[in-house]
């Protein structure tokens, strides 16, 4: 059942590539240039007039909004919050029939996520799901939404169905801002194009595996970790730290690159591992600054880089060098060298991978 893989997780960190092209399948067309969602179209008059969109999830599928926040807003300007089902449902949020809400969740029944869409029902928004267990009590409760199609996931750290939300979210941004004339038909089939790539480019990130074995050798014993990035890679960012925290129990922080120096800095000295997402997108020239930053206090630096850096290959003191993509699809192609460096180090340290203390599948309680 675990398909000839030691474990769910792993098993399900390589199936990315598959599921990616299941997320997607029968709902574009790079050569045709079009998107059609579930769900969308059926409301996109109340979709292209929102004043405002509001994504709700709790954990990993928080992480997989706050990239739907910077995929939303950048694509179709309209702007978007993001929060944390169990804050949200317990503030008395301000939403009115204008917003729309937009629900994430793997396993489709987390008790915090569903009173939060209770609520927002109660005050008229619009409800877009995004689940990945079918018939599940989010996937009913909501008006409308696309089901992720990772299949079934049996390792507690959410790795496919992480990659699928992201997915689903980005032609989910893509179709609103073809809709709001905010991108240009050239732009769209660009983004397409290269999302048709991705499985392949993921192909090659998984031929990594190796080298990052080696590298999580070195670090096993470590007793904290950051994670570093800009832009779309600041929520990967804190996808990596929560993957090696669930898994490794090692303590592990997220943070936007340029926030280390007002506080965590102070954490580094040779003992501190530093994973900085660093690829060739528009924050590349601040995060080489980063890495000096943490290079000049003696820190270690585990860079993830696009294939041919050779300027952070002279800083870092690893690079785990993975394709180029689109800037807005890059998160797609880090998150996995960063699955695999947590499921490595939590396996070299003797961890249950698959069923981590304290934590299950779904949370069905408050
Ligand atoms: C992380 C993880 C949890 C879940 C969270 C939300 O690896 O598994 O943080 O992401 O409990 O679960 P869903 O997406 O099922 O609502």
């Amino acid at each position: 059942e675990k398909g000839g893989f030691d474990h769910f997780m792993l098993k399900e960190i390589y199936e990315q590539p598959k599921v990616l092209e299941d997320a997607v399948r029968g709902r574009m067309s790079a050569e045709d240039g079009w998107i059609k969602l579930g769900g969308v179209s059926e409301y996109i008059n109340k979709i292209n007039s929102a004043k405002r969109f509001i994504i709700t999830a709790c954990g990993t599928s928080y992480h997989a909004g706050l990239l739907g926040e910077y995929l939303i807003e950048e694509l179709s300007r309209v702007p978007v919050e993001v929060e944390y089902a169990s804050e949200f449902r317990y503030r008395n949020p301000i939403i009115s029939e204008n917003d729309i809400v937009i629900a994430i969740s793997q396993s489709g029944e987390t008790a915090d996520t569903l009173a939060a869409i209770e609520i927002a029902k109660e005050r008229q928004a619009l409800i877009y799901g995004i689940c990945n267990v079918i018939g599940s009590s989010i996937a009913r409760a909501t008006h409308a939404g696309s089901y992720t199609h990772a299949g079934p996931e049996i390792g507690v750290a959410s790795t496919k169905a992480f990659s699928t939300q992201v997915v689903i979210l980005t032609l989910l941004a893509l179709q609103i801002a073809e809709h709001k004339g905010t991108i240009t038909t050239s732009y769209l089939r660009q983004v397409l194009f290269e999302l048709k790539n991705i499985p392949n480019k993921i192909k090659e990130t998984l031929k990594l595996d190796a080298q990052i074995q080696e590298i999580a050798e070195v670090f096993k014993d470590a007793t904290n970790f950051l994670y570093l990035g800009r832009g779309v890679n600041y929520p990967v960012a804190l996808e990596g730290a929560l993957k090696l925290k669930e898994i490794s129990y090692i303590h592990a922080e997220g943070y936007p690159a340029a926030e280390m120096k007002h506080g965590p800095i102070a954490l580094i000295d040779e003992q501190m591992p530093v994973v900085v997402l660093a690829t060739n997108d528009s924050a590349h020239e601040k995060i080489v600054s980063n890495i000096m930053e943490v290079k000049a206090r003696s820190g270690k630096v585990i860079a993830i880089v696009n294939e041919g850096d050779t300027e952070i290959a002279a800083l870092a003191d690893y690079t785990i060098a993975i394709p180029q993509t689109e800037e807005i699809l890059s998160p797609l192609l880090t998150v996995v060298p960063l699955q695999l460096l947590s499921y490595h180090i939590a396996l070299m340290r003797g961890t249950n991978v698959d069923q981590p203390r304290n934590l299950a599948k779904s949370v069905t309680v408050e």
